[in-house]
C-alpha cells in the first residue's frame, strides 16, 4: 500500500476537492510530475475546521498519558517508515537522501519528546492575598490550531508544530506547502494508523495558499496559528490574525552571521561552516547567510573552506553521495543567480562556483565569494541557496555591529577559543539562537525561534508546548 493518498484528510476521511481539481507535485531534480494532488478551495477548507472543532472536546478530555500513547505509536510508525519517507522527501523536495533520512529522525524526535512533555504540564498554586481565598493557575489547551508549514523540511516542520499541539490537547488543521504535500499526507496516514481519532489531525492540500490562509486566520474557532515561512507572508498572517486576536507563532526569515575570530580552531570552523551553509543546499532559515572572518585567519579560512566546497558532489538527491541537490523551483534559483550577479558586479570575486550547475535546470554550483560588502543584496536579503559570501573584519566590535545590522534575528554563530569573548559575543548578538563553536543548533529539546522580524514564539523544548496552552486563573473563596 502506498504511504499516502493524493487527497486531503478531513475528519479521518481522505477527500478530494469539491470541484475535483488537482495540482501537480514536481520533482525539482528532474522536472517530472510525481503526483496530482487534490486542490481544495478556501471553502473546502472550512470542513477541516469543523472537524477539528468537533474533535477538540474529546481529545482535550483524554489524559495526557492516553494522548502520549497515541503519539508514541505515531513516532514508532514514522521511524519504521524512515526509508520510504526519506525517498518521498527527496522526490518532492530535492534534498540528498542522506539528509532526508536525517530529517525523518529529526522530525520523529519532536513526536517522541512531546509525547513525554505532555505529561509534565503543570500549573501553580499561589499564596493568596486574603486568608479566605485560594489561588490556582491551571494550564489548558488553546483549542483548534492551524499549522502552515514550508517546503524546506516537509516532515520536521509539521511534527515540530503538531506534536506539542496534540500533546497539549489541541486539534489541528495542517496546510502543507503546495510544493511538498506528499510527505505531509504520508505522516498524516501514519497518524491514522497510530489510532489518532478522526478530526484530531486534518490536512488541507491546495494551490491557493493565500485564500486558504485567509480562511484559517479569519475563522474565530481557530485559536492559534503557527507558521514557518517568509517574513513577508508572516506579516500578512499576523495582520489577518488580529481581528480574532489569535495566539500566533511565527518562524520567519533569517540572515544568519557566521563569525570566525582569529583565535578560532580553524578546522572546527571550516567543518561548522560546511554544515551550516550547505545543509539542504543552503535552503534553511538558519543557514549561514554571511560569513564574517577576522583578518588574521581570513586567508587560511578561505583556502581550507573553498577546497572543501569545490569537492562537493552536486547531483539528484537520489544519486549515491549527492551533497547538493536542486533548488526548490525557478524563483528560488533566480534569486540565487541575481544575488551572485549583483555581488560580482559590485566587486566580489568567486573563488569557486558563481554559476548554475549542469546537473539540471534547478541546480546551482556551490559558491564561495570573497570581498563581499554591506552594499550588496546578499548582505541584507536571505539568499536561500548554496552561496557562501565572505566578509573580512578587523575588530570584535566591528563583527558584532555588522552581524546585528539587519532586521532579522533568528540564528547566529561564532567560533572562538576565548572564554571571555564567548560570553561577550553571546550576549551582544541580537538573535534568538546562538551557536558557539558549532554550526548545527537544531534539536527537539531546545527553544528554536527568532527576535526582530524573524518571528514570535519558540518551537521545541518545554517552551514549545507553552505556545499551545492558556493559563486559567482560579480564585476560590472558602469559609474559615
Ligand atoms: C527552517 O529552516 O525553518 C528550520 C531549520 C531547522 O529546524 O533546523
Amino acid at each position: 500500500m502506498s504511504l499516502y493518498q493524493p487527497l486531503s484528510l478531513i475528519n479521518g476521511q481522505w477527500v478530494g476537492a469539491s470541484s475535483g481539481a488537482t495540482f501537480d507535485v514536481i520533482n525539482p531534480a528532474t522536472g517530472a510530475i510525481v503526483e496530482k494532488v487534490a486542490d481544495l478551495s478556501a471553502d473546502d477548507c472550512k470542513a477541516a475546521i469543523d472537524a477539528a472543532e468537533a474533535a477538540f472536546p474529546k481529545w482535550a478530555a483524554l489524559t495526557a498519558k492516553e494522548r502520549a500513547t497515541i503519539l508514541r505509536r505515531w513516532f514508532n510508525l514514522i521511524t519504521e517508515h524512515t526509508e520510504a519517507l526519506a525517498e518521498l522527501i527527496t522526490e518532492e523536495m530535492g534534498k540528498p537522501l542522506a539528509e532526508a533520512r536525517g530529517e525523518v529522525a529529526y522530525g520523529a524526535s519532536f513526536v517522541d519528546w512531546f509525547a513525554e512533555e505532555g505529561r509534565r504540564i503543570y500549573g501553580d498554586v499561589i499564596a493568596p492575598h486574603m486568608a479566605d481565598k485560594r489561588i490556582l493557575a491551571i494550564k489548558q489547551p488553546v483549542g483548534v490550531v492551524a499549522a502552515i508549514t514550508p517546503w524546506n523540511f516537509p516532515l520536521a516542520m509539521i511534527t515540530r508544530k503538531v506534536s506539542p499541539a496534540l500533546a497539549a490537547g489541541c486539534t489541528v488543521v495542517i496546510k502543507p506547502s503546495e510544493d511538498t504535500p506528499l510527505t505531509a499526507l504520508a505522516v498524516c496516514e501514519l497518524a491514522n494508523q497510530a489510532g489518532m481519532p478522526a478530526g484530531v489531525i486534518n490536512c488541507v492540500t491546495g494551490m491557493d495558499a493565500p485564500a486558504i490562509g485567509q480562511v484559517l486566520t479569519g475563522d474565530s474557532r481557530v485559536r492559534k496559528v503557527t507558521f514557518t515561512g517568509s517574513t513577508q507572508v508572516g506579516k500578512i498572517l499576523y495582520r489577518q490574525c488580529a481581528d480574532s486576536v489569535k495566539k500566533l507563532s511565527l518562524e520567519l526569515g533569517g540572515n544568519a552571521p557566521f563569525i570566525v575570530f582569529d583565535d578560532a580552531d580553524l578546522d572546527a570552523a571550516v567543518d561548522g561552516a560546511m554544515l551550516c551553509k550547505f545543509r539542504n543546499a543552503g535552503q534553511t532559515c538558519v543557514c549561514a547567510n554571511r560569513i564574517l572572518v577576522q583578518s588574521g585567519i581570513h586567508d587560511r579560512f578561505v583556502e581550507a573552506f573553498s577546497a572543501r566546497v569545490k569537492a562537493m558532489k552536486v547531483a539528484d538527491g537520489k544519486t549515491e553521495g549527492s551533497e547538493i541537490g536542486p533548488l526548490i523551483n525557478a524563483d528560488g534559483k533566480a534569486k540565487v543567480e541575481q544575488h551572485v550577479e549583483d555581488a560580482l558586479a559590485k566587486g566580489a570575486t568567486a573563488v569557486c562556483g558563481g554559476s548554475p550547475h549542469d546537473a539540471g535546470p534547478l541546480f546551482y554550483s556551490p559558491t564561495v565569494l570573497v570581498g563581499v560588502t554591506k552594499d550588496m543584496r546578499m548582505a541584507s536579503e536571505e539568499t536561500f541557496g548554496p552561496v557562501a559570501p565572505i566578509y573580512r573584519f578587523d575588530r570584535e566590535e566591528e563583527a558584532i555591529a555588522l552581524a546585528n545590522d539587519t532586521q532579522y534575528g533568528l540564528a547566529a554563530y561564532f567560533y572562538t577559543e576565548d572564554l571571555s569573548r564567548t560570553f561577550r559575543v553571546y550576549e551582544a548578538l541580537d538573535y534568538g539562537i546562538i551557536g558557539v563553536n558549532t554550526g548545527i543548533i537544531s534539536t527537539e529539546v531546545a527553544p528554536f525561534g527568532g527576535v526582530k522580524e524573524s518571528g514570535l514564539g519558540r518551537e521545541g523544548g518545554p517552551h514549545g508546548i507553552e505556545e499551545f496552552l492558556e493559563t486559567k486563573y482560579g480564585c476560590i473563596g472558602i469559609k474559615l
